[in-house]
This record gives structure tokens, sequence and C-alpha cells, in this order.
């Protein structure tokens, strides 16, 4: 596997999550693995799972958790933060997953599915290895519609970059703004999750719509 831009930041990855969001970040995965419920019975694919922070929430709660992700450096991070046998670790992409048809009863995907350039692809792969009735919850940025817009988007454009170089990738931050711009807005998301087959895609803003999770099901 060749290396990737997430290759290149694992080292201050969690650091800057924390200053760049004021630690909001970690209400926002707590929100998201909350939403999902887990519980001992289940096996959760937490896709992307990058350097395990979603991971450990899952974990606390009693569920066995995959942690997939195609950078070999934010798995290695994980693997040593977080050292418990019920977390398995696979690397790959998730246009193929490694896994069986109808394997999982759950998924997580922080910050992930807009770094999945082929949405559909993505979704169809996902979709394929849920369990019927089981539940997926992703949870992404986005661009607020509000009067914050504005500065929000000076925010991530200017102020984070220019963070960003002093203690890692200055372009892999300026990406991070461009993609926020470009990716689905959360009504579009919800129809290409729909559009997967998984029913009822709820939506929830948080922080003024800077961030949202989306939740849906496969049917029975
Ligand atoms: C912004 S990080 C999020 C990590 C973690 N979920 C979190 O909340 O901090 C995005 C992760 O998606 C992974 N990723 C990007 N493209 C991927 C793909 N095609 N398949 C699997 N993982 C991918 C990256 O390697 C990276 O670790």
């Amino acid at each position: 596997m060749g290396k990737t831009l997430f290759d290149g930041i694992d080292e201050r990855y969690d650091f800057l999550n924390r200053l760049f969001s004021a630690c909001l970040d970690i209400w926002w995965r707590r929100r998201m693995v909350g939403k999902l419920a887990p519980s001992k019975d289940m096996l959760v694919l937490d896709l992307a799972t990058g350097t395990g922070d979603s991971a450990s929430g899952i974990l606390g709660k009693g569920a066995r958790v995959v942690g997939f992700d195609l950078s070999l450096n934010m798995l290695a991070r994980a693997k040593q933060k977080i050292r418990n046998p019920i977390y398995q670790l696979a690397a790959g992409t998730v246009y193929s997953l490694p896994f069986r048809t109808g394997t999982f009863d759950g998924l997580t995907c922080a910050f992930g599915i807009r770094n999945m350039h082929e949405t559909a692809k993505a979704l169809d792969e996902i979709f394929r290895v849920m369990k019927k009735g089981g539940r997926i919850v992703l949870l992404e940025f986005s661009m607020p519609r509000s009067f914050i817009r504005v500065p929000y988007s000076f925010y991530l454009k200017r102020v984070m970059p220019a963070i960003a170089a002093m203690f890692s990738e200055r372009d892999a931050y300026l990406y991070l703004a461009e993609s926020i711009e470009a990716f689905h807005s959360p009504e579009e998301l919800c129809r290409l999750i729909e559009g997967t087959g998984f029913t009822v895609c709820k939506k929830t803003p948080l922080c003024f719509g800077n961030v949202y999770i989306h939740e849906a099901t496969k049917p029975v």
C-alpha cells in the first residue's frame, strides 16, 4: 500500500484535532458512539479508524471493534494507543472491504466518508458488509449555512493551515478546508445513503451545522 496524505500527519494528528476543535471533537465522537448504542453482543466496524479515538468509545461499551483504515501510520498509532484484544485492525480501502457480506451489526465512520471520493461506491461496500438490521452512524464536517459560514471559511482556509504549518503538514490541512467545502451537503449525503438501500437516513447537526451525524439502517 502506498503512502497516503494521512501517513504524513499521524504524529500530531490527535494534538491538532484537540487544538482546532477546542476539544469539541471528543464530544462529537461521543455523540456518534451514543447514537450507535453499542453493546457487548455487537461487532462494529470503525471505518477510517485513524488513531482509534472513536473505537475507544465503542470498546468502552463492551462491543468488539474492527478498526479499518487506508493509512498504515494511522493504524500504527491506534495500535499503540489502544491495547485491547477485542480491537482488531485491518488495512485497506473502503472500495473493496476484506469482509464477508453481512458481517457487522454496526458501523461508525468519523471524518472519513469525505475522504472517500467515490462516495456511492464506498456506501455500496458499507451496505454489503452490514448485517440486515445493522446500523451505520457517520460523523462528518459540513459547511454551515448560517452567519458563521464566512468566518468559518476564513478559519478553515487561513488560520488552520497557518497553525498546522508550525506542527505538521500545511498542505494536508489546506486539503481539509477544500474537502469540507467540496463535500456533499447533508441532504445530498442522506440521498446517497438511502440510494444505496439503507432506510430512513436521519441527520443531526452539531455546532451550528459545522458537523453532522448521519444515521441509517440496513433493512431486515
Ligand atoms: C480525518 S481521518 C479520521 C480518523 C478518525 N476516524 C478520527 O475520527 O480521528 C480520515 C481517515 O480516513 C482514512 N481513509 C481515507 N481514505 C480511505 C479509504 N479509501 N479507505 C479507508 N480509509 C480511508 C485515512 O487514512 C484517515 O485515517
